[in-house]
């Protein structure tokens, strides 16, 4: 690993406290970045900022940061200039899910997991994109990050408000790639399979309570075996990568774009 590849990037990553979000933050940092990890879990963050400073390559700094206030998304902002001096990259990770079958959806299914998913990322993209444009196009290329899903693009029966976020995350990838190129703004987007994480964790015992399963821990393997070419699912380390090439000056030449990284699950 380059320790130097992310030197001069200053990140901000929401929903840092564990998952991918934290597994991106740790790899970003190993290699020079520093980051400023965002959730509504002040301890989390707290420490996994604690173990980045230890580890002592790129600096972190933790805040608390609730993804559906405006302010708090400001603030966030504010805090990573303030700690680093100036912010290159946001990485819109923060996210979360509540399987229900179709027709047992809630207003309040569905508003919480639109309000956290689509319009977190939508102020996320705002904030970060004043400030980009207030520090000036000639000190770009800014990169904006957001995390979609294989449901960004099909839709499962089980998490149809879930997919409608997802495919929001799309829309504002590639409305937002249109709408700030002109101030060399970039916006991409990666979206994962199956991953082993908290949110997964939680997803498995719920579907078992919705009736897709029978018995908890059934689930992953069953989508690894019946929808995934490689047959197995992820872990963070098997996203962190394109999260990383993403923030770096390698995909500088790229806009509009979300990669999937599921093992060959959605090609399209
Ligand atoms: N795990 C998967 O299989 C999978 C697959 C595709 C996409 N994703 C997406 O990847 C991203 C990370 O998922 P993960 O599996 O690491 O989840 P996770 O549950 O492990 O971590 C998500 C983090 O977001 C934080 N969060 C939740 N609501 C928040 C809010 N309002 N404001 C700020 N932070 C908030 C949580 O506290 C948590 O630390 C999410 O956007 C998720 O939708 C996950």
């Amino acid at each position: 690993m380059d320790p130097n590849r992310l030197k001069g990037k200053n990140i901000l990553i929401t929903g840092a406290a564990q998952g991918m979000g934290a597994c991106n933050a740790e790899y970003f940092a190993a290699q020079g970045a520093n980051v400023c990890l965002g959730d509504i879990n002040v301890e989390g963050v707290n420490e996994v900022a604690r173990r980045i400073n230890a580890a002592g390559n790129g600096r972190a700094i933790a805040v608390k940061l609730d993804v559906t206030s405006r302010a708090d998304n400001a603030e966030a902002v504010a805090a990573t200039v303030e700690a680093f001096g100036s912010i290159n990259v946001t990485l819109l990770n923060a996210g979360i899910n509540k399987p229900l079958m179709f027709l047992d959806i809630t207003e309040e299914n569905w508003d919480m997991i639109m309000n956290i998913n689509a319009k977190g990322q939508l102020l996320g993209m705002q904030e970060a994109a004043k400030q980009f444009i207030k520090q000036g196009k000639e000190n770009g290329p800014y990169k904006i990050i957001n995390v979609g899903s294989i449901v960004s693009r099909q839709a499962f029966l089980d998490v149809v408000p879930y997919s409608a976020s997802k495919h929001a995350t799309l829309a504002l990838i590639n409305g937002g790639a249109k709408a700030l190129v002109e101030h060399n703004i970039t916006v991409n987007g990666y979206g994962p399979g199956v991953v082993r994480t908290e949110l997964w964790e939680q997803l498995d015992k719920d579907l078992v309570k919705i009736g897709m399963f029978e018995k908890e821990g059934q689930s992953m393997d069953h989508l690894a075996k019946t929808m995934i070419l490689m047959k197995r699912y992820s872990y963070p380390d098997d996203v962190r990568g394109t999260a990383a090439f993403l923030c770096s000056p390698e995909s500088d030449y790229m806009t509009g774009q979300l990669i999937m990284i599921d093992g060959g699950m959605i090609m399209q």
